[in-house]
């Protein structure tokens, strides 16, 4: 059975091999840990898939701005990835849903990916930039996404990400 919880201090060379395995690159596994260093950190928003005792997928968000309304909660989902030998059943669908819930609980209004729009419309997920956001990544704008899981606030305009997004 897959259990997901907060992930604790024993689990930090785990999540990284995760995201090592999951992803081309060390690049995710290596966000991960700058993040987890930095001010915008959210221990309650990286969140571990557990199986048997093994860590076998991991979703982080991360508090950013909203620039003209700084006020308002909001985070970034990155990086969420799954141990390629258990892809397929249902575990990146549980850390999504389980990391949406914690931010609602946590009283986050606003919750922004970078991610394929087939994979994550299911959860909620819409373009953002339509929505009258600026992408603060060098990424398609397609892919550019949000969730509202709290009020939503009639704001758009540009993103402030933590600085190792700017390392990606
Ligand atoms: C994306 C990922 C987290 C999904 O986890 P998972 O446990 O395989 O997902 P689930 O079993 O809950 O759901 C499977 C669905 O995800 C889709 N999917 C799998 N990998 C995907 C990917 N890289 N991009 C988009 N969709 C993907 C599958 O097609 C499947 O869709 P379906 O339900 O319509 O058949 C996982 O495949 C992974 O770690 N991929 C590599 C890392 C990555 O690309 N992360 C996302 C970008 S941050």
């Amino acid at each position: 059975m897959v259990l997901i919880t907060q992930e604790t201090p024993a689990d930090t060379d785990a999540v990284a091999a995760v995201h090592a395995a999951a992803f081309p690159t060390d690049d995710e596994a290596i966000l991960v840990d700058a993040l987890r260093e930095n001010d915008a950190f959210e221990p309650s928003l990286s969140l571990v898939a557990r199986e048997d005792d093994d860590v076998v997928g991991h979703v982080l968000c991360t508090r950013i701005t909203v620039e003209d309304a700084p006020s308002i909660p909001a985070l970034t989902l990155a990086p969420v990835g799954v141990v390629p030998e258990e892809q397929g059943r249902g575990i990146g669908t549980s850390l999504v849903e389980a990391a949406l819930d914690a931010a609602a609980e946590g009283g986050f209004d606003l919750v922004f990916l970078h991610g394929d729009p087939v994979f994550y419309s299911r959860f909620g997920f819409h373009p953002a930039g339509i929505r009258g956001f600026e992408n603060p990544l060098e990424t398609p704008p397609e892919v550019f996404m949000l969730a509202t899981v709290g009020d939503d606030p009639e704001t758009g305009g540009p993103l402030s990400y933590p600085e190792p997004f700017d390392h990606i």
